[in-house]
């Protein structure tokens, strides 16, 4: 089979560095790719966001199947774009996508499906929302309704902070058209989980549960970014729980959409809070999340190109179970000075040879770019270096062990990574 993965991060290289070992994939392509990916796929200069060229290019190499790896071109509507022209395509389609594109969109439908959820209101009027806010007093958070490159979620510690953000995304336009709604919700206590599964709208099959480290620094400070790094088994979900993630928020969702009109076909990622009151959905994204994907894939033993086709095939059902690596597996991102805000480019990268030559260690190349024959940093994450290890210690250990090796002028990267596995109690 010829495979097109969509996107240039470091879920994409992940993705492409699994798809290469599975005995369907002849020839993987990549749209647009990065330095690392160029090493197992033929990489093409096609944006992901452009969709009529992606489709050009799929129809003239004859490529059999399409996985989509960021949300932007899924919530643009390439899935039903592809579908036109019958051409297959790992992924939901643009209503669908709507769970991510629209947070307005995700509370409502959870709300009507019984999804436990943080209490929230919605607001397009700036002065209601302030007013919202004085009364029910910080912690509280505030949403931008659209997409905002992960940065549209404010914690915000006090009221005036909740009132700025506000400002910011309904009068001062910080986000565009995706602030012109926001939610003020209640600021959730507990841990927090991501729960990736794969479904094709009638069966569900979940991978392996992850936590995610969204804020800059150690031990939680600093501003969210898109994920610093995470691990896989999240500590945090028993088996227990994992059952009641999947019937209270995974399927209710699934089930709602089908009953709005909707088939959802491809990845469904859960954030999840464990709370003291119980479970409750933060958000869902319409795709892998990254850095999770890194830290997942790596476990994997199935053959996830015999997945993603099953799924878009409606035929998930043969797929009985999956075949995990019972080890654990951290992944540490490397990134540019500077992110999540401004950050720089174009800084040589030294010791990648290193990580090709370790047990257990991967380093999937996020924001980086090859130019005569060295490679330079070119986006806010960089790397996402990742280890396998009987323990979640040692795995992460291991990371770090490679991560002392790279450089490039500028680099930052969480230290804590694998530390927070205690479970909430
Ligand atoms: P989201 O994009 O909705 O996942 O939000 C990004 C991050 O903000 C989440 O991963 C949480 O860390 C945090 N967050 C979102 N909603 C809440 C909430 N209601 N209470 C506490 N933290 C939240
Ligand atoms: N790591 C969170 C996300 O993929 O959105």
């Amino acid at each position: 089979m010829k495979i097109l993965v969509v996107g240039s991060g470091g879920r994409e290289h992940a993705l492409i560095w699994k798809i290469a070992q599975s005995k369907l994939a002849d020839k993987i392509f990549c749209a647009p790719g990065n330095a690392g990916i160029l090493q197992q796929a033929e990489c093409i200069d096609i944006k992901a966001e452009d969709i009529g060229r992606l489709l050009e290019f799929v129809r003239k190499e004859r490529v059999d199947l399409t996985v989509v790896g960021p949300e932007s071109p899924l919530s643009l509507g390439i899935v039903d774009e592809f579908a036109n022209y019958k051409l297959k395509i790992f992924g939901p389609n643009i209503k669908a996508a709507q769970l991510e594109a629209s947070k307005v969109f995700a509370k409502e439908l959870m709300v009507k499906y019984k999804v436990p959820t943080a209490d929230f209101k919605i607001f397009d009027d700036a002065d209601e929302a302030k007013k919202h806010i004085e009364k029910i007093g910080a912690p509280c958070v505030v949403k931008a309704d659209g997409l905002a490159q992960g940065k549209g979620v404010i914690v915000a510690k006090t009221v005036s902070e909740a009132k700025a953000a506000v400002s910011a995304m309904i009068q001062e336009k910080v986000f565009g058209e995706a602030g012109n709604k926001v939610i003020v919700e209640e600021c959730l206590i507990g841990q927090e989980a991501s729960i990736i599964v794969i479904t094709d709208s009638r069966d569900v099959i979940a991978l392996a549960s992850s936590q995610d480290h969204k804020r800059v620094f150690d031990y939680d400070q600093g501003p969210n970014t898109g994920g610093m790094g995470a691990y896989s088994p999240s500590l945090a979900v028993t088996e227990e729980l994992f059952k009641e993630i999947l019937e209270k928020i995974v399927y209710r969702t699934i089930d709602g959409l089908k009953r709005e009109g909707i088939d959802y076909q491809g990845v469904l990622y859960a954030g999840i809070m464990i709370t003291k009151q119980g479970l409750k959905a933060l958000e869902f994204n319409v795709r892998f999340g990254d850095p999770e994907t890194q830290a997942i894939l790596p476990r994997l033993k199935s053959d996830l190109v015999e997945i993603m086709l099953a799924a878009s095939n409606q035929k998930l059902n043969h797929i009985k179970t999956l075949d995990w690596d019972s080890r654990p597996c951290a992944c540490v991102v490397c990134a540019s000075r500077g992110y999540p805000a401004g950050y720089e480019k174009g800084k040589e990268i030294f010791g990648l040879d290193e990580a090709l030559k370790a047990k257990d260690v991967r380093v999937f190349h996020a924001g980086t770019k090859k130019q005569g024959g060295r490679i330079f940093t070119d986006g806010g994450r960089v790397l996402g270096v990742t280890g396998l290890g009987n323990t979640i210690k040692e795995a992460a250990e291991k990371a770090y062990q490679m991560v002392g090796k790279i450089s490039f002028e500028g680099m930052h990267y969480r230290r804590d990574i694998g530390k927070k596995v205690v479970p909430y109690s």
